[in-house]
């Protein structure tokens, strides 16, 4: 099989406004496309019962000249922001040059739909250094059951550089010291240190205000924190939350959870056989009593990279406000916040190259600033007495208690050390890799890929039917090769495929060539299925 990777720089849109009439144009070209029968509606049957039709779905689509104006929800302030995001757009960060789009015969118009609704222009490819980069990583240098370790489980975690572990280090070595809260030299530093990771991650998610990073133990927590913060203030009995068949255990439990304290309801959009989302139906899904939308950018069991700059413009059309799960689509494709106008954005540091229990919960101020408390504690109060206590705003507001401060030192250093290399150049190495690898499991006897998506990241997930998934990572652990079997905790996911578990390798930008050969030639060493 050949895989062929078009750049679409015909299609790169020259401004802001050029984008969002492109997107519009896309938009109406996939619904038609998807009006005329094509395989990604084949499977409508999982639109929950009670849900609307795609009735009506043209005129949902916005345009840039046109707006579409949002309904007003009551309880739910209208999202202000146009589809098309705002000035950020500018700042490079958001110059995606589209390297996602895996040709496939057949395939539908979303193949020719940008990442990001701002696609300024293609960036030349950019050169890209895997064995200097690889030098920087002391966990790959090392022999598992006699063999050079080969790490593709970086949709699971990812190692660290060698500046993340002396960032972290140094930190303990020299700078400890609790943040906020003492006149002394160390707990000065300390608190620039964990400020100074904030504006880091304000920069890389492009967003507006350092004050709208909210420090978090991971992406779990964060969707947690919204539910329970968010969805405690706005989403009541009968109002809907709208999810997607390929999301996380983390972005849909959470919500369930929810769903019992309140009564709401949830709804699911369904997603077609190669794995991506029916956007006809997912827009069909969103109703008046939607309250939010909480969708992954990059789905973890599927790889599938989802148009969330689309999802959100569609959202918004219905006043409706948008959590996007970051934590698989960081390491691999540049983002921005205000480009892609999501309400919140969260992600994790480890599978950014930075420590576990470091996450980021990015929320736009207009909304932050309505929602309450999730936890109490020091910290996070301005006054305290037993007949009344006073909340700071914030982000503190959100950070009760001790936070992570070497994680976050650690989480700053690995944004640099990503942003160095930069999201670009990352971007297509790990692209052509994906090609690569994705032609060459092809020769595997017997094997089935599991997301097939025309738009995909890092994900290759597949099953070899007679041979268990875990037999299969058993395997290739004996050669030194990691990978993750089982339901990748995406059981409604992988279940889609009629399916209770997978084999995942996953790719990071350290990963090389001769790395996916020896996983090729060790699955080939296989009994005959
Ligand atoms: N969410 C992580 C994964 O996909 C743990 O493996």
């Amino acid at each position: 099989m050949t895989t062929s990777i078009p750049r679409p720089d015909a299609l790169a849109p020259t401004s802001p406004e050029a984008g969002t009439a492109l997107i519009a144009q896309l938009a109406k070209e996939l619904y038609a496309e998807f009006r005329r029968g094509s395989p990604g509606t084949a499977d409508g049957k999982e639109v929950p019962a009670g849900t609307g039709t795609s009735e009506g779905l043209a005129g949902a689509y916005p345009t840039g000249a046109n707006p579409v104006t949002p309904p007003v929800h009551p309880g739910v302030p209208p999202a202000t922001s146009s589809a098309s995001g705002n000035g950020a757009a500018g700042s490079g960060a958001d110059r995606v040059p589209a390297f996602y789009f895996l040709h496939e015969p057949g395939a539908v118009g979303l193949s020719r739909v940008p990442a990001i609704a701002h696609v300024p222009s293609p960036s030349p490819t950019p050169v890209f250094d895997v064995e200097r980069v690889r030098s920087a990583f002391p966990a790959l240098h090392q022999a598992v059951n006699g063999r050079p370790l080969i790490w593709l489980d970086n949709a699971a975690t990812t190692h660290k550089p060698q500046a993340v572990i002396d960032a972290t280090s140094q930190f303990y070595r020299r700078d400890n010291s609790n943040i906020h809260r003492a006149a002394h030299a160390l707990a000065a530093r300390a608190t620039d240190l964990y400020e100074a990771g904030r504006e880091k991650v304000q920069k890389f998610l492009g967003a507006a205000d350092a004050r709208e990073i909210v420090f978090v133990r991971g992406t779990t927590e964060a969707i947690n924190l919204v539910a329970q913060t968010f969805g405690r203030k706005f989403i009541g009995a009968g109002d809907e939350i709208l999810l997607s068949t390929m999301e996380h255990h983390a972005n849909i439990v959470p919500w369930q959870l929810l769903a019992e304290q309140t009564g709401a309801v949830i709804r699911v959009a369904p997603i077609n056989d190669r794995g991506e989302l029916i956007l006809e139906q997912f827009a069909a899904l969103l109703g008046s009593r939607t309250r939010l939308v909480s969708i992954t950018h990059v789905a973890n069991a599927l790889g599938t990279v989802n148009p969330v700059e689309q999802i959100i413009a569609l959202a918004h059309a219905h006043g409706i406000p948008v959590l996007v799960d970051g934590a698989q689509s960081v390491p691999h494709l540049p983002v921005n916040v205000q480009a892609l106008d999501a309400d919140f954005f969260v992600f994790s540091g480890h599978k950014i190259f930075g420590p576990t229990g470091i996450g980021v919960l990015y929320g736009q101020s207009k909304w932050l600033e309505q929602l309450p408390p999730y936890q109490g504690g020091g910290n996070m109060i301005r006054d305290v007495t037993f007949a009344r206590t006073t909340y700071q705003s914030h982000p503190q507001k959100f950070e009760a208690g001790t936070p992570d401060i070497a994680g976050v030192v650690g989480l700053g250093a690995a944004l640099d050390y990503v942003q160095g290399l930069g999201l670009p150049a990352i971007a297509a190495y790990e692209h052509e890799l994906l090609a690569h690898a994705t032609d060459a499991l092809a020769s595997v006897p017997g094997l089935r890929p599991i997301g097939t998506a025309v738009n995909k990241a890092s994900v290759l997930s597949f099953v070899i039917p007679g041979i268990p998934a875990e037999d299969v990572g058993r395997h290739l652990d004996k050669h030194g090769i990691a990978v993750r079997s089982g339901h990748h905790c995406a059981q409604p996911a992988v279940r889609r495929f009629g399916l209770e578990s997978t084999v995942r390798p996953s790719l990071a930008f350290y990963n090389t060539r001769e790395e996916v050969h020896e996983l090729v030639r060790v699955l080939q060493l296989l009994p005959k299925p």
